[in-house]
């Protein structure tokens, strides 16, 4: 096989990446935007020892589940990767892959639940951060290309209550529409990451409730006629606070922390569980409401049943699950290595008049975990633990501190299987895996959330 051929596949799989996966005289060839069961013509993009990649020229037998996409850009946009698979056979997909990555790491099946989710496909997330451009001598705002960092900007809108992408909703794209007039008007520029000149990078909006939180994040210390955008920006009728995040550094990173408030207030006011959080443009929220809500409740549950009342909350960001879980246990510990998120959620268990039954530790989980967990050890409490790591999961040390530690109970909230499931097989002489359930946060893209939650052996 070489870069270049043109092949008829059958494609036996999926893999973990959303993407079909087909076998050539042994060798595995991965083809995105294709499922199980198709045959499709495909071109050969590379070539490696073990696998190889191709992009599909077309699809010459279609799977039953096979549908059109309602993005008009999908097959363009880097964005979403499996709008083109009927939503049940998402579900089924993702299952399957939780189960394939736990069936790897720890060499046996494990029963895991069906896929759960609040049936909301489109418009769910409550964040977008948009790449902008200059595109034809006008600044447009679209996702990059997959693997590039080439701007695709966005098509018409397909729905009026959703936004022209249709993961986020029709106020976001009056906020964003509102937003390219002005800059289209004041005729501005845009960054150029080559040469580190250009002013607009990002545009980031933030959804609470029917509230509106609006960053420009831009090369420079200030935006030029600011007074101009938040007229436009009241045009829309909706309630809005704008920021101005000032990022002149040569980073991927999109939001700097030198962030000001143009109009409206710092935070804004989230309800989530029955807290009362008040969410900054930089702090750490889950970008599906209705899915986040589902999750903790569901710990908070488990948690009330539970003999100890005593909980570490470790990764625990802005405090919110923290103060969510202190309505069940007696006392919550949380864990969190980024000072802002910290002080975020001091304020929050202050306000939650939760102060005392609550401590928001600041550290790295890799410290803090130990020692915390030892010291309520030497007190003869008991305890359970909440893990809620990034990506790349826990570190190792963290996992060895539960195993001498032994909490009765260990909750592990994860947003990648391949790590959860590496986790899993740290703990599995210790712990014994009591359910394992997928839960629908990213709908349409390849995401999925586990909670799993684990008994001392
Ligand atoms: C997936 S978020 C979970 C946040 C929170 N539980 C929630 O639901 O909003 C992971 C959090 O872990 C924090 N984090 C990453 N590495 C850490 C470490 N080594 N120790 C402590 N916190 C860490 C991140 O800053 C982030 O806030």
């Amino acid at each position: 096989m070489q870069k270049g051929d043109i092949l008829d596949l059958e494609i036996v799989s999926s893999g973990m990446e959303g993407e079909g996966v087909a076998r050539v005289d042994g060798m595995v060839v991965f083809v995105p935007l294709c499922m199980q069961g198709e045959k499709v013509r495909v071109m050969v993009r590379e070539v490696n020892k073990k696998f190889a990649r191709a992009t599909v020229i077309k699809v010459l037998e279609p799977s039953p589940d096979r549908t059109e996409p309602l993005c008009p850009i999908f097959y363009r946009c880097g964005c979403c990767d499996m709008q083109h698979i009927k939503y049940d056979r998402q579900l089924l997909i993702k299952k399957a892959n939780v189960e394939a990555c736990l069936y790897k790491a720890l060499g046996r099946k494990v029963q895991v639940d069906d896929v759960r989710g609040d049936g909301k496909v489109y418009g769910y997330r409550n964040k977008i951060q948009v790449p902008l451009a200059k595109v034809g001598g006008k600044v447009v705002a679209g996702y990059y290309k997959g693997n590039t960092h080439n701007v695709v900007p966005f098509g018409q809108r397909v729905r009026e209550d959703l936004g022209a992408c249709v993961m986020y909703t029709g106020g976001m794209q009056d906020m964003l529409d509102a937003f390219l007039r002005y800059a289209n008007e004041v005729g501005l520029d845009c960054y150029d990451e080559q040469k580190h000149t250009g002013f607009l990078r990002h545009f980031v909006a933030r959804r609470v409730g029917d509230k509106y939180a609006v960053v420009i994040v831009a090369n420079g210390k200030k935006l030029p006629l600011e007074k101009k955008l938040i007229e436009v920006l009241k045009n829309t009728g909706r309630e809005f606070s704008l920021y101005f995040d000032s990022n002149t550094k040569k980073t991927n990173v999109i939001m700097s922390p030198d962030i000001k408030v143009l109009y409206g207030s710092e935070r804004l006011d989230a309800d989530i569980c029955g807290v009362r959080a008040k969410v900054s443009p930089l702090s750490f929220m889950q970008v599906n409401d209705g899915v986040r809500d589902m999750i903790y409740e569901a710990v908070a549950e488990r948690i009330k049943e539970d003999a100890d009342k005593v909980v570490i909350d470790a990764y625990s960001g802005a405090g919110v699950l923290t103060n969510v879980l202190a309505k069940s246990a007696d006392k919550v510990y949380g864990i969190e290595i980024v000072p802002e998120a910290v002080a975020d959620a001091d304020e929050l268990t202050e306000q939650s008049g939760n102060v005392g039954k609550v401590e928001n530790i600041c550290g790295d989980c890799v410290e803090k975990l130990p020692a915390l967990a030892e010291k309520l050890r030497e007190q003869g409490r008991r305890f359970a633990v909440v893990l809620d790591p990034p990506r790349k999961g826990c570190d190792e040390r963290v996992l060895d501190a539960l195993k001498s530690a032994k909490p009765d109970k260990v909750y592990y909230i994860s947003c990648n299987p391949a790590t959860l499931a590496r986790d899993l097989a740290r703990l599995d002489d210790a712990y014994t895996i009591m359910s394992v359930t997928p839960y629908d946060m990213f709908p349409e893209t390849k995401h999925v959330e586990t909670l799993v939650c684990l008994e001392k052996k």
